[in-house]
């Protein structure tokens, strides 16, 4: 099965991101960028500014991930920014269906990410409103945290009702994904794959994004 490769710039080089974004550019299909507010995860990245610039900068589409409070308010902002998709998480939104929308109208895709203690079956019948639901496998904050085997049964269940839906979603899975667990997310269903820390800790980012490419394509 053909996968997307979306790695995250989480675990690069910060003071040149332009250039560690180069790094993959042959080799991945999108940038995973990792948005934190020190309030809804514990750590603090990169706003609208950075997001803005980089899009114009990038040869990859951006892939934003929003790791804030108050979605509702500030994702619509990412895509006028120049994100080609945006994805909020689930609880911390307050108006999914409209904030999706409105990423929407922006002509960006809208995402709707959830942590691994949230069940996907509240959200199944608003699917259709979506173009990519973003299962975490670990507690979203950092990168190079262990993947969370027990979040499989939810990413099996979430691609049946993806199938269900008709719909043309894509399921990415994000955290702990590596040359050692990809082949259990692929065949639980994932079809677009962030992988930070297994791409930026290589000495070769672009051989990395090959290799885990072939393994999960395998
Ligand atoms: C963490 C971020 C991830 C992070 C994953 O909250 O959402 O995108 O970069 O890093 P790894 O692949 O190292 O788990
Ligand atoms: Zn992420």
């Amino acid at each position: 099965m053909t996968i997307r490769l979306t790695p995250s710039i989480l675990n690069s080089d910060f003071s040149d991101l332009r250039g560690e974004i180069g790094r993959i550019a042959d080799a991945a299909d999108w940038v995973h960028v990792d948005v934190m507010d020190g309030h809804f995860v514990p750590n603090l990245t990169l706003g609208l500014p950075v997001v803005e610039r980089l899009a114009q900068a990038s040869p990859l589409p951006l892939d934003c991930h929003l790791m804030i409070e108050a979605p509702d308010r500030w994702a619509p902002a990412y895509a006028e920014a120049g994100a080609r998709s945006v994805t909020f998480h689930a609880e911390a939104v307050s108006a999914p269906l409209r904030t999706a929308r409105e990423i929407r109208a922006r002509g960006a895709r809208a995402g709707l990410a959830l942590n691994p203690a949230t069940p996907v079956e509240p959200y199944a019948e608003l699917l259709a409103e979506f173009d990519m639901v973003l299962v975490m496998t670990i507690e979203p904050g950092f990168g190079g945290q262990p993947f969370l085997d027990s979040v499989l049964p939810k990413l099996r269940r979430t691609r049946e009702l993806i199938d269900a839906s008709g719909g043309e979603l894509w399921l990415q899975v994000d955290g702990g994904v590596g040359l050692q667990t990809i082949e259990r997310v692929v065949e639980a269903g994932a079809d677009t794959i962030v992988a930070g820390s297994a791409v930026y800790g290589s000495a070769d980012p672009a051989a990395a994004c090959r290799e885990l490419r072939a393994a999960g394509e395998a």
